[in-house]
């Protein structure tokens, strides 16, 4: 429904100009709360899912087109100053993919440079803040040839469109603060296509930590398509789909009444959920280290003694997301120091917390 829109809006070669140009985007990557695990058709979640947008966590690409030389358009892809040719080749696809929505791309050669705040290697998904990233440089290189200025929602929404076709949770990394991608009959605005800005928040989330602590750096155990793919002969896939729907209007309630107490249960629900899909796949998955487990046991034995409200989150991955409100913040990050970076690779963790979303630079 919304390529039809886009396509029909779809600015044509003759009618862009010829000149060179750039356009640089910072975004950053996004912590899901309820987790999109399962998806159908193309790049359409099986459940709705809701995630805080972070801050220092983010990628930066430029992008800079010029009229092409040869037959064919170039695409070059730097990624620290390194030239990367699998990266290229991903991005071409993409865009060959989008080639109805951008038919003007066909009249140019394109250089993109981009690099992540935080270490490649760190075993923190980068999909989400370089997708976003990528597709907001192409969407004002669009604006740029057509001369019309955006109305910066219906940019925000597009965008969210385009990344949710690279990378399923990039589609959430557009808006600031908190965000909703999937149906969801209790939210007007919602939508499988693209996600939406959740602007009803108590101001608690509006400043919230997310303190990210790598217990194991590096590839993935399991790719998201393949953990994705193993939702389908999932016995409990039915079960979950429904515990996620109805965990998202329950955490939408949550984060407008700032009820911190249910936003832990809920949270840390969500997160041991993902990972017992995982372990009740076939093939079966384990993706926590021992390390994992540590954290989590130190961190509820802190919760208990200390009463604050400090939870974790996981990815499909050993690393730990701990999160608490900002006043809160010189007690937990004592307790990191001193209790749990002994537990963490080489002691790395990401200081990060919730943002305002992506910006021009
Ligand atoms: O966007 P993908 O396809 O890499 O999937 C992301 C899945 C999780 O990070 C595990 C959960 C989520 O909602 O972000």
């Amino acid at each position: 429904m919304l390529k039809t829109l886009y396509v029909r809006q779809a600015l044509k070669p003759e009618d862009a100009a010829t000149l060179s140009g750039t356009a640089a985007w910072q975004s950053p990557s996004n912590i899901a709360l309820v987790k999109y695990w399962g998806k159908h058709g193309h790049q359409l979640p099986n459940n709705p899912s809701v995630s805080l947008t972070l801050a220092e966590a983010f990628t930066r690409t430029q992008l800079l087109w010029s009229p092409k030389e040869g037959k064919t358009g170039r695409m070059l892809f730097r990624f620290h100053g390194q030239e990367e040719p699998s990266f290229a080749e991903k991005m071409k696809k993409f865009l060959e993919s989008q080639a109805e929505v951008f038919p003007f791309l066909a009249a140019y050669d394109l250089e993109v440079e981009s690099s992540n705040s935080f270490p490649h290697s760190s075993g923190i998904a980068s999909s989400a803040s370089s997708m976003s990233a990528f597709v907001l440089c192409l969407l004002d290189m669009e604006v740029r040839l057509s001369g019309q200025p955006p109305d910066e929602e219906a940019f925000s929404r597009k965008a969210s469109w385009l990344a949710r076709q690279a990378s399923g949770s990039a589609a959430r990394s557009l808006f600031p603060y908190a965000s909703l991608w999937g149906q969801c009959d209790k939210v007007e605005g919602s939508s499988q296509e693209t996600a939406i800005a959740l602007t009803d928040l108590h101001p608690v989330f509006r400043t919230y930590r997310d303190s990210i602590l790598i217990v194991h750096s590096g590839v993935k155990t399991v790719s998201s398509r393949a953990g994705h793919a193993l939702m389908e002969g999932n016995p409990f896939a039915p079960a979950r789909y429904a515990q996620a729907k109805a965990n998202t209007v329950r955490l939408i309630g949550i984060l407008k009444s700032g009820n911190l107490e249910d936003f832990v249960e809920l949270v840390e629900s969500e997160a041991l959920q993902l990972h017992a899909l995982m372990m009740a796949s076939t093939p079966s998955f384990i993706l926590m280290k021992p390390e994992t487990l540590q954290i989590i046991e130190k961190l509820r034995q802190f919760r208990h003694e200390s009463g604050l409200p400090l939870c974790f989150t996981l990815d499909a991955g050993p690393n730990v997301h701990l999160l608490y409100p900002d006043e809160i913040r010189t007690q937990v990050q004592e307790f990191i120091r001193t209790q749990l970076l002994p537990h963490c690779e080489d002691g790395q963790w990401i200081d990060d917390h919730v943002g305002k979303g992506p910006f021009r630079y």
